[in-house]
């Protein structure tokens, strides 16, 4: 059995999620209320039969255990089996020895940022020396429960204080200088304090380890305002943001990121109670950044600073968002699956801004009571850029008007979702006053934005790192789809095509029910519309083969299951390209009948104990959703029934045409 199944078949899903929400039987099953979102009656679900999760209530989710740990604790998958392999004591493989030095490194780099912490941290509380710093913290108005709650720290006007400090405790100076708080002279070789005479705030990762420091200077002419731990092998500032750690509660509760620039607005937000507040690090968004904020929520607001927002670079941070977005919502762009699924997407990106001259640490210290108006008011994205850019041009004269409209019509030519861009480009019809049509010709003659190639079709080999693994695999459905995808990855598209044309949504990656399952068809997808992060090692412009993309971006626990699967490709009966696409969507159409068919048991059951329980509107509430469920069913059905007839016409066609040869 491989590491991943040994962890499932080890996890008791009940006691589980029983240290997460309290839990009570109900027939065979538990019930609790939803973690994932705001509700008052149970609606969430756990089935210790099939070792999975479902919400009936607003959001809808569910999954195995991995995916409840991912969801819960915001993880990757592989954050995620590790949590859950030590929560039932199954060692995974041996780490190879390289990655064991590396893992033995980083512990040592944190255990120095927590010394250090502490160290600023006590230092500012306690010292004599801390008595400016107490003083510039005590006149930004930062209280000391936030002193506390950031653990907000010293550092001494020296050049040895941390050194000395952390020598001291057996560190070495190499290990501080990789941790980026010693700085080394070329020439001579020694290493003094990088951060002197500053309030120390630290920076966190999103489990709240302190992977590196900000330093703000205590006197206003002071140069660099904020000096800043270097990149090490725990920071990467373009994939770090400020109060993740602290804010990733509060943003899935309130469904809502607010994104802020500095520090100091981060401070500030948790300190007067909004506490769904993260910061950059001083650079444009990223679209790491993002992804970390779309585990909690697709709904951002950047507060920007007034100058910011009329700025350039801005713009990028925001089609970055829209990116990182869309991305997830449409893991195969077949033409049509582009169109549609954008038109679903539901994630919303709205700009707030602020008065002239103040920044969200202003605005929360001189009017705390306007913050959630400004919230509030955030506008999306395409109506700022218009009511920016217009209040930019004399609209009156024609130049203005084709200035403006040559400005904005690439942005609205961005916007995938046509009837989204329709609306668009009619509001800018409005504001310049002339015919729609003139500007949809113009928009639509325009360079479109590129569609990401089709990479060729890979070699599948199964690896040879990854040991053969002699016990028994679950092989079911979605295996056997997951198979035709990694051996055939084009079958996809042709299959979403098929799917398409039947009315029904293109395969994403909630087809598949298994976590690990889930896990391998992202990747393929992401190799598909060649969303590759770019390969660190590989030759430039060399395309890997899929199976080598997975190989170096999947946890390596998940080889076995990996190679598992290539081997039962190997052994497929020889069949074309068409026949796999076809053979993809017959199966899709069995899952997705399957999971709807277990829905729909389960809902008839909590409507039983519903009407056990007498209480009516939830019973109804539930015979509502039995009935969305089965309505869904009908399609599915009805897809299988069409497909059938179109089968045998096909069939019949054929012969006909025998006939006539
Ligand atoms: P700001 O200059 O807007 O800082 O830079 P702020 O948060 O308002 O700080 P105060 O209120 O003047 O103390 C925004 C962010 O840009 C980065 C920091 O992350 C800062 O929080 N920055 C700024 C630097 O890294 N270095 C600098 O010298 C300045
Ligand atoms: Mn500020």
């Amino acid at each position: 059995m491989g590491a991943v199944d040994e962890v499932k078949n080890r996890t008791d899903i009940v006691e589980l999620i029983s240290g997460y929400v309290p839990l009570k039987k109900a027939g065979r099953n538990y019930k609790g209320i939803c973690p994932f979102h705001a509700e008052k009656t149970p609606s969430f679900v756990v089935f210790p039969d099939t070792q999975t999760w479902h919400c009936f209530g607003a959001c809808g989710t569910g999954g195995d255990a991995f995916r409840f740990i991912m969801q819960a604790e915001g993880m990757d998958f592989s954050e995620a089996l590790r949590e859950l392999a030590q929560r039932a004591g199954v060692s995974l493989a041996p780490p190879t020895p390289r990655s064991e030095a590396a893992d033995k490194q980083r512990e040592k780099l944190l255990d120095i940022h927590a010394a250090a912490a502490q160290y600023f941290h006590h230092l500012l509380r306690q010292s004599e020396e801390g008595a400016q710093a107490r003083e510039y913290v005590a006149d930004r108005g930062i209280n000391s429960e936030t002193v506390e709650r950031f653990q907000l720290g010293y550092a001494l006007n020296t050049w040895e204080g941390l050194k000395s400090h952390l020598v001291g405790r057996g560190y070495t100076e190499d290990d501080l200088v990789e941790a980026g708080l010693l700085v080394k002279k070329e020439e001579t070789g020694s290493s003094y304090d990088r951060f002197r005479n500053r309030l120390i705030i630290p920076i966190r990762d999103m489990q709240g380890r302190v992977i590196a420091f900000g330093a703000r200077a205590l006197g206003p002419n002071d140069v660099p305002k904020y000096l800043n731990s270097p990149q090490t092998p725990l920071f990467d500032k373009s994939s770090t943001l400020f109060g993740l750690d602290l804010a990733k509660r509060a943003i899935r509760n309130n469904d809502q990121a607010v994104i802020v620039e500095g520090y100091m607005d981060v401070l500030s937000a948790n300190q007067h109670g909004h506490a769904n507040v993260v910061a950059g690090m001083g650079t444009a968004l990223t679209e790491a950044q993002l992804g970390l904020l779309k585990r909690f929520t697709k709904n951002f607001v950047l507060a920007l600073d007034a100058d910011t927002a009329g700025d350039a670079a801005t713009l990028r941070g925001i089609n970055l968002a829209r990116e990182a977005l869309d991305r997830q919502a449409v893991p195969v762009p077949t033409a049509q699956g582009l169109i549609r699924f954008e038109g679903q997407l539901d994630a919303d990106i709205r700009i707030a801004t602020l008065p002239p001259d103040h920044d969200p640490d202003d605005i929360l210290r001189e009017t705390p009571e306007l913050w959630p108006e400004i919230i509030d008011e955030a506008l999306p994205v395409v109506d700022f850029y218009l009511q920016v850019v217009s209040a930019e041009y004399d609209l009156t004269t024609a130049k203005g008007k084709s200035a403006l409209v040559r400005e904005v019509l690439p942005l609205l030519s961005e916007i995938k979702d046509r009837v989204e861009r329709h609306h668009h480009v009619s509001q800018l019809a409005r504001l310049v006053k002339v015919d729609e049509r003139a500007l949809l010709m113009e928009l639509d003659e325009g360079p479109r934005p590129s569609t990401p190639q089709r990479r060729p079709a890979p070699k599948v080999q199964p690896s040879a790192e990854a040991p053969p693994d002699e016990q028994k695999h679950v092989f079911g459905r979605e295996e056997y789809s997951l198979v035709v995808i990694l051996g055939q990855p084009e079958a996809v598209a042709a299959a979403d095509d098929e799917l398409l044309s039947l009315d029904l949504a293109p395969i994403t990656a909630n087809d598949f029910q298994r976590t690990e399952n889930q896990q391998l068809f992202l990747l393929v997808s992401d190799w598909v519309t060649g969303e590759t992060p770019p390969d660190p090692g590989g030759a430039e412009g060399e395309s890997n083969s899929l199976v080598e993309y997975i190989i170096t971006q999947c946890d390596p626990l998940l080889q076995s299951h990996l190679s598992f699967l290539l081997e039962r490709w190997e052994a497929l009966p020889a069949a074309t390209p068409g026949e796999l696409a076809e053979d993809l969507v017959d199966r899709i159409l069995q899952i997705r009948g399957q999971h709807l068919q277990e829905e729909v048991a389960s809902l008839r059951f909590l409507q039983d104990e519903a009407e056990e329980s007498q209480n009516e509107e939830q019973r109804l509430h539930y015979q509502t959703l039995v009935d969305a469920t089965k309505e869904q069913l009908r399609l599915i059905h009805q897809a299988v029934d069409q497909r059938s007839i179109l089968g045998r016409r096909r069939a019949e066609a054929e012969r006909f045409g025998a006939i006539r040869v």
